[in-house]
């Protein structure tokens, strides 16, 4: 699937595509995945599903290296994420190294770990941003779709966070189950008093994707979410954002995925495997480089994983003959991936794919809460399984 070479761009459609191939920008954003591992069980993490496989961690000073490397290309922005980033012990040493670096840096936590005594010493790190996440307003729900009981640490979280001067920023993946709650989580949000609340519809990924009917809202529980947020939001103008990332599936059209691939931002999973997104290991023909053999700048500019997927000239005729394919890169690949079998196929979100009338069934066929069939749901925290949901492991 790959359509480009380690030396030679492939120029589908003239020498302006060449030009634009060729004038690569760095890589703004960095992700650090500083590890798989994780005291929750999300049912939707987007994880690799097999992740165990990738347990062989980067240390302390090869992940210094990386950050070196990346800022020095013109990386500025560095998320702390994982996995739960505060399982790594050196987390301070990294945070401390990428602020020296002048990274803007960012942890994204479930909080688990997050004591107040390490917020302090993190935030003497120079850590500028923490994204806590929530699962639900209600406990019951927040510690079953975890698979813990942690519904009362995040609160106590959010607190330590408040009070160490940060902006509090709250996020909460939305589906199927939390979206009726919706305008509970806004109220749960603002009286924990939130400055910015992302409300993200789950993109089926990792253990979201072996989850995906179970989680997949109707189309008429999205509307009524929508509104209910659209309600709020000018009650709460000026004290706290409302972020509502629609779900991919019942998009109109497809998401610029990543802002096209290998183009903005750079992954590297725990074991060092650098991946233009969190999930591009699975597609196949494609060789990751390890930050363990080469330098990020080679990774960005010179591997053929890097470049595969970069500008237009792999796309299909369905997506190199659309007007918008500067603007949305042809969707998402592993998404495209995941549906089709075929990396390289149009997006089958994009009303242009010969498989839309796919995705638009399986919104069509989604059921809300109250009507699912099957094996009745129990919540109950510290399940591993309950009907057809599969927690992480
Ligand atoms: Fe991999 Fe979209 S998540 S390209």
């Amino acid at each position: 699937t790959c359509s480009s070479s380690w030396s030679r761009p492939v120029d589908a459609t003239g020498s302006g595509e060449r030009r634009r191939v060729a004038a690569v920008k760095p890589p703004l954003w960095l992700l650090a995945e500083l590890t798989y591992r994780c005291p929750l069980h999300c049912a939707f993490c987007s994880n690799p599903v097999d992740y165990t496989r990738y347990g062989n961690e980067l240390g302390t000073h090869e992940w210094v290296r990386v950050f070196r490397e990346a800022r020095a290309m013109g990386a500025v922005q560095l998320g702390f994420s994982g996995g739960e980033p505060l399982v790594r012990e050196d987390l301070e040493e990294l945070v401390a190294a990428a602020h020296e670096l002048g990274f803007y840096t960012n942890l994204i936590t479930s909080g688990v770990g997050l004591a107040p005594q390490r917020a302090q010493a993190l935030k003497k790190a120079g850590l500028d941003h923490i994204q806590l996440s929530f699962q639900d307003s209600s406990r019951e729900l927040n510690d079953f779709l975890s698979s813990t009981r942690t519904f009362d640490l995040k609160q106590r979280v959010a607190r330590t966070i408040k009070d160490l001067g940060y902006p509090m920023v709250l996020n909460c993946v939305m589906h199927r189950y939390n979206l009726p709650h919706v305008g509970r989580i806004i109220e749960m949000a603002e009286s924990m008093e939130a400055d910015f609340l992302e409300l993200a519809n789950v993109q089926y990924y990792g253990w979201a994707w072996r989850n995906r009917e179970m989680l997949m809202p109707s189309r008429a529980a999205l509307a009524t979410a929508e509104a209910v947020v659209e309600a709020h939001r000018p009650r709460l103008a000026g004290r706290m954002k409302i972020l509502w990332v629609v779900p991919d599936y019942a998009e109109a059209k497809p998401k610029p995925c990543m802002a096209g691939w290998g183009s903005v931002f750079l992954v590297v999973a725990p074991d060092g495997v650098a991946l233009p997104c969190h999930s591009a290991r699975m597609l196949p023909g494609l060789d990751f480089p390890s930050v363990r053999e080469h330098t990020i700048g080679s990774i960005w500019h010179d591997s053929p994983a890097f470049r595969a997927y970069r500008g237009t000239g792999w796309m299909s005729s369905t997506c190199a003959s659309c007007d918008d394919r500067e603007k949305d890169h042809g969707g998402c690949r592993c998404q495209a991936f995941l549906l089709t079998g075929d990396a390289t196929a149009t997006d089958p979100v994009c009303p242009k794919s010969p498989r839309h009338a796919e995705v638009q069934a399986m919104v069509a066929a989604a059921a809300d809460v109250r009507d699912i069939g099957g094996a009745p749901i129990r919540f109950v925290p510290g399940a591993r399984r309950s009907g057809d949901l599969v927690f992480r492991t």
